[in-house]
């Protein structure tokens, strides 16, 4: 059995701030931001929550899939800015939405953490354990940065994705995953503290190890980059994806993007975009997808998906 995905979901808050508004707090302009990391602005919690978001885009996820709530026998929601530590976000979200029969449980693995949930779904699927997956990437690092670092706090959004996956036999599912907890320094955060980032550390990291981690995903499964429709990469910078395409000596129109509208949202990202994807009608049914996650940890990782 392979998870497919049925419908996917998401939930923006409406209060945007964009580079202009953004260069008021900090010492930067609209120009630097564009030019360095592509991103325009992104939407930021007025009166949501990471769990009121989570719980919005499992709502929309559920509609699309034409699931019902009590259907649902896993929530797995990914997130690295809970509003709250206990009880945990997913038992937040089905409590919220009715999932009453659902095993409810969070993961943190930060930008990778969608991918991660996305295959720990998968792997319990194949097990027979859960037939019916709800996962979460919810996120509101608004609360995470601080505002007077331009180093960081240009890049970060909040938001929250989700999809429903149900298992089915045939489809299409392989994955390769990496963690390096030495390289751990690069990205960190303390509770109560803010994003603290090594920039160009990771961004070196993200282009070289997103790059190989794909060629070896493409390598496990005999596929060359030519029979994958779409590169579904984690939206951290405009330039780590340009970079990651070149390597891959890959068009860049197989590498959607939509950092220019969200920033960093973190393990929302890769949500964000498949809905965008979906909703837009770039999907078709048999495409071939590459998904990939980066991020703290460090962490990264690649997986293949059939649409
Ligand atoms: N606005 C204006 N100027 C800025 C700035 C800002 N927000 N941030 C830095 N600068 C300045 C620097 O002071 C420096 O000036 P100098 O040349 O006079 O010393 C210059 O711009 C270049 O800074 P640098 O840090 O080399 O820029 P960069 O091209 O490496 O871009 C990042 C910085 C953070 C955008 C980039 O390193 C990056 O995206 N890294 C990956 C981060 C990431 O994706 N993290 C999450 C992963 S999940």
């Amino acid at each position: 059995m392979i998870g497919k995905i049925y419908g996917t979901g998401i939930y923006a808050p409406s209060n945007i701030m964009d580079n202009h508004t953004l260069a008021q707090k900090v010492d930067t302009n609209d120009t630097w931001i564009r030019e360095r990391t592509g991103i325009v602005r992104r939407h930021i919690i007025e009166d949501d929550t990471t769990v009121s978001m989570a719980s919005k885009a499992a709502k929309e996820a559920l509609e699309t899939s034409q699931v019902r709530a009590e259907e649902v026998d896993f929530t797995l929601v990914s997130t690295i800015s809970s509003n709250i530590i206990l009880p945990c976000v997913a038992c937040e979200v089905q409590k919220e939405i009715g999932a009453v029969n659902a095993t409810c449980f969070d993961l943190n693995a930060a930008c990778t953490g969608f991918l991660f949930a996305y295959n720990t779904a998968q792997a319990y699927i194949a097990s027979k354990i859960f037939q019916t997956v709800l996962i979460i990437g919810a996120e509101t690092l608004s609360g995470m940065v601080d505002w007077t670092d331009r180093n960081t706090c240009i890049l970060f959004g909040d938001g929250a994705g989700a999809v429903v996956l149900k298992g089915e036999e045939g489809g299409l599912f392989s994955t390769v995953t990496h963690s390096s907890g030495k390289q751990g320094a690069a990205l960190t955060c303390v509770p109560g503290g803010y994003i603290k980032m090594d920039g160009h550390a990771v961004f070196r990291f993200a282009v070289k190890e997103v790059s190989q981690c794909i060629q070896e995903l493409l390598e496990k499964e005999n596929l060359s980059s030519e029979d994958i429709d779409y590169f579904v990469l984690h939206q951290a910078n405009r330039r780590i994806v340009e970079s990651v395409a070149k390597r891959l000596e890959t068009d860049l129109e197989k590498f959607p993007m939509n950092l220019q509208e969200y920033g960093n949202t973190s393990s929302a990202s890769i949500p964000l975009l498949l809905n965008q994807m979906n909703r837009s009608g770039l999907l078709k049914k048999g495409n071939k997808i590459v998904m990939a996650g980066f991020g703290a940890g460090l962490s990264w990782g690649a997986s293949l998906l059939e649409w």
